[in-house]
């Protein structure tokens, strides 16, 4: 049988190293299982919650098709879409809501971290966890491969599947596991989490000048050229990795500890690796963005084949509770 994977990132800002290397990165890659089923989409209804211009939310959603499509989504083996092209799945969060309880809400991490960094909270910033266990639950997936970040929100979905399913005595949710990747944490240019929320992102976008300033920017000790200097704790040595072979990073590992080497030289290499390693991914993406038409094309022959799923899910759930 065909292992389902489901995952989404949200269109609330231009794409970066983090999201590229915690994330899609290995939603690319998963597409290569043999028996791999991928639904991939844009959490547009989720960047509602943040992003409340219509033209940059437009912009946002665009781009973030743009960028899946240049890194090598592949749409006859991935469904790709946008969620609120697939509206049952706001009817499933409301009944998922409704045998939820607030407490399960009032922990999550996300919305604590949201509200402490003085966001005014929306009802759907708290509802946000609901919106996406219906995502999820709704095309039944064994894996959703997201970054640690997200780990509670998959834990909540576990919990709402298993608060539907007692309650109403049925099967008809099936628990999804996370899948995490081995890049846990991509460091920001201030030796933070990369964020978009930040303003400390490298991203994928960047190139020439500003790519430049960014890189040279990332912040590192003042340990003297000529000193040793220690590649662990390193912002620019994690970021090189990112993209080095293990050769590689011995090499940087090694001059790092010879001392002599300024951290400027460290900048340079992994300016250099960035720009080798993106620059088939903005050529693809320019291309792609001189027809629209064909990106529209696919996310709405994706929402149809999404829809087909997520209605039948959604008749279960309505017979299940009593609706049908
Ligand atoms: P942001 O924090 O920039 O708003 P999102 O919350 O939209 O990013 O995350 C989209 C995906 O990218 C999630 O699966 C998340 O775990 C992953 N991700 C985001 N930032 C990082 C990071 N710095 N390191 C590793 N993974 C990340
Ligand atoms: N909350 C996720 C993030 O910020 C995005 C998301 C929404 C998602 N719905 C999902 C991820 C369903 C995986 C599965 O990255």
């Amino acid at each position: 049988m065909a292992t389902r994977i489901l995952s989404g990132v949200q269109s609330s800002g231009k794409l970066h190293l983090g999201n590229y290397f915690g994330a899609i990165k290995q939603h690319i890659e998963l597409q290569n299982l043999p028996d791999a089923e991928p639904y991939y989409f844009i959490a547009d209804f989720h960047a509602m919650t943040t992003v409340q211009d219509a033209a940059r939310l437009k912009e946002y959603i665009q781009g973030v098709a743009l960028d899946y499509l240049a890194l090598g989504l592949d749409p006859t083996r991935s469904v790709f879409f946008r969620q609120s092209d697939v509206p049952e799945v706001t009817e499933l969060a409301w009944m998922l809501g409704a045998v939820t309880g607030m407490g399960l809400l009032e922990r999550a991490h996300s919305y604590k971290d949201k509200v402490a960094k003085g966001i005014t909270p929306s009802v759907g910033l708290f509802y946000y966890p609901v919106l996406m266990a219906a995502d999820i639950l709704i095309y039944k997936p064994k894996f959703v491969p997201v970054g640690q970040d997200q780990v509670q929100h998959i834990e909540m979905t576990q919990d709402m599947a298993q608060y539907f399913n007692n309650t109403y005595k049925c099967q008809v949710f099936v628990r999804p596991e996370a899948k995490l990747n081995q890049t846990a944490k991509v460091p920001g240019t201030d030796g933070e989490k990369m964020s978009k929320s930040y303003g400390n992102t490298i991203d994928l976008q960047m190139e020439g000048k500003e790519l430049k300033k960014t890189v040279m920017a990332v912040k590192t000790d003042i340990t003297p050229v000529e000193a040793p200097k220690n590649p662990e704790t390193c912002n620019v040595y994690a970021l090189y990795s990112l993209f080095a072979t293990e050769d590689e990073q011995k090499a940087l590992a090694g001059k790092y500890r010879a001392g002599g080497m300024g951290y400027g030289d460290a900048k340079k290499a992994l300016l250099e690796k960035i720009e080798a390693y993106f620059a088939p991914y903005r050529a693809k993406r320019a291309d792609l963005a001189k027809n629209m038409d064909h990106v529209e094309k696919v996310l709405l022959d994706g929402a149809a084949r999404a829809s087909a799923v997520a209605h039948v899910t959604l008749d279960e759930a309505k017979r299940a509770c009593g609706l049908k």
